[in-house]
């Protein structure tokens, strides 16, 4: 993990704030925008204008400031935000997250940043600072753990002053707080899902979960194999029982201090490696499948997170662990297996393996009569990747408006989450000759056909939210704060359903 970033809050303009660096915005064909000071606006618009700087979307100006002019920062990064009626918050925090890699790179320490000013429109000051501490964390990640140099990131960025202009310093200081929380929370996503899969096995991400969940007011509860057999899981049994690496599952549980307002299960699909099993996939189609266990990591990123956030909701993480692997001991097309809730399974294809897995998991949920509401992340399909592509989630569910407050939550806290129909119709396709359901569909709407095989695993009366991030889980192309590899998708949008839903 990178060095920490310190944060410093400062009322009033750029001008007073000394650093290696002052970070100054610029929309398209206007003047420096924010908190910057009248005598850094007028030089540094001279600046753009005799180096032709529009201002245009992501373009960077870099002045070096003489020293007989002493301006507070040595050097000032002017960064173009495209045209104001385009402003978000999104675009805020990859522009930051951008600029503090460029000042990485010029070997600034110390970085001065303004919070954009009320010209954007009505933007809460906490919501600006949670963004700005989520562009610059989450912007500055790198993952180099089993690199003998660190690479650029966090090599010489230290510390953040944020100039704050009229915004309340306790609204400012509260939301870099929030934003430390949610990206550190991340990034800490991030690094499980980056680990090699040869090793994090289950049994290892287990040992994590109970090391790192000590003297954190959660409690853990691991589940090994000979435990989940007597309970009836044949679907996590079986798609681990090729695999040398024995499942897993793991029940991290958090409690509110005073009465919580809902009572709340995330189940995530923990796939350590996903090889297809027997259905074996392609070389290049397992070559990221290390991948696979994104979803459990946001899940326990989001429980490790939660005696921070301290939400009113009673939250229990379930992680469904295992390996999917060929061998003389792996499930077979054409086996049945039975899971918790008694409903039988024929398994026509080993790569259809998530939903095995998380049938278990889910009629484990089903069975706390006191649940109210569950969702699960699961990178569960190519196929919603063919749909929406490689930056959105789709998210479905049995509940309208269940499914629609987490798209909110989702929009909030900065995650592409889109809603996908569930069509009942589609049932008939995953029928089998021989047992209750068969894990594959047809080959068109397979992002639906295996959410509507998880639907079968879900009690009536739970409202259950399904968020397939197969193609937002990990990228191969990096958008600005979105690293490569994985991306700790998710766990900014629970959290964000955690504290709504507390309100
Ligand atoms: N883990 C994969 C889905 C996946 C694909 C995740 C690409 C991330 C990126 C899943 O277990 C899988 O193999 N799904 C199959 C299902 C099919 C056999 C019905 C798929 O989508 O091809
Ligand atoms: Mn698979
Ligand atoms: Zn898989």
């Amino acid at each position: 993990m990178s060095v920490e970033l310190k944060f410093e809050i400062r009322p009033g303009d750029l001008s007073g704030v000394e650093a290696d660096l002052g970070v100054v915005l610029a929309f398209k064909e206007q003047g420096p925008a924010g908190p910057v000071g009248a005598a850094v606006a007028a030089r540094l618009s001279e600046i753009m204008r005799g180096d032709r700087f529009e201002g245009r979307s992501g373009a960077h100006l870099l002045w070096h400031a003489p020293a007989a002019e002493s301006f507070s920062c040595r050097r000032y990064l002017v960064v173009g935000l495209g045209r104001r009626e385009e402003f978000t918050l999104e675009r805020y925090r990859r522009y930051l997250g951008d600029a503090l890699v460029s000042a990485d790179r010029v070997g600034a320490e110390r970085v001065a940043l303004t919070l954009p000013d009320d010209s954007v429109g009505p933007i809460a000051p906490r919501d600006a600072a949670l963004a700005l501490a989520e562009g610059a964390i989450l912007g500055t990640y790198r993952y180099d753990k089993y690199r003998s140099e660190p690479r650029s990131g966090r090599r010489h960025l230290r510390q953040i002053t944020v100039a704050t202009g009229q915004a309340p310093a306790a609204d400012v200081k509260a939301g870099i707080d929030l934003g430390r929380i949610t990206s550190d929370a991340t990034n800490f996503a991030r690094d499980l899902v980056n680990e090699p899969a040869g090793t994090l096995t289950p049994e290892v991400m287990a040992g994590i979960v109970r090391d790192s969940c000590r003297d954190s007011g959660l409690s853990v509860r691991v589940f090994e194999p000979d435990e989940m057999r007597r309970m009836g899981m044949g679907g996590i049994i079986g798609v681990g029982q090729g695999s040398e690496n024995p499942p897993r599952m793991i029940q991290i549980e958090y409690t509110p201090d005073s009465k919580p307002s809902r009572r709340v299960a995330l189940v995530g699909k923990g796939l350590t490696f996903d090889s297809g099993g027997l259905s074996i996939k392609t070389s290049e189609g397992m070559e990221t499948m290390k991948c696979d266990m994104a979803g459990s990591a946001a899940v326990f990123a989001t429980l490790r997170a939660l005696p921070k956030v301290a939400p009113r909701v009673q939250v229990m993480g379930l992680m469904g662990m295992a390996e999917n692997m060929p061998s003389g001991r792996a499930i077979r097309p054409g086996d049945v297996l039975k899971i918790m809730n008694g409903k039988t399974v024929e398994v026509r294809n080993t790569d259809a393996e998530g939903r095995l897995v998380l049938a278990d998991v889910l009629s484990y949920a089903s069975t706390f009569k006191d649940l109210q509401e569950t969702v699960d992340l699961a990178t569960l399909t190519g196929a919603v990747v063919v749909a929406l592509g490689p930056m959105a989630a789709g998210v479905t569910g049995n509940d309208r408006a269940f499914v629609d407050e987490l798209v909110r939550a989702a929009g909030r806290a900065g995650e592409a989450v889109w809603p996908m129909p569930l069509y009942g119709e589609y049932a008939e396709h995953i029928r089998s000759d021989i047992a209750d359901l068969k894990n594959t569909g047809i080959r068109y709407g397979g992002a639906i056909t295996a959410a509507l095989f998880l639907k079968e695993f879900v009690r009536r009366g739970l409202r259950w939210a399904h968020m397939d991030i197969a193609g937002p889980a990990f990228g191969d192309k990096e958008y600005s704060y979105i690293k490569r590899g994985g991306t700790g998708f998710g766990v900014r949008t629970l959290i964000r359903y955690l504290q709504d839903a507390s309100a």
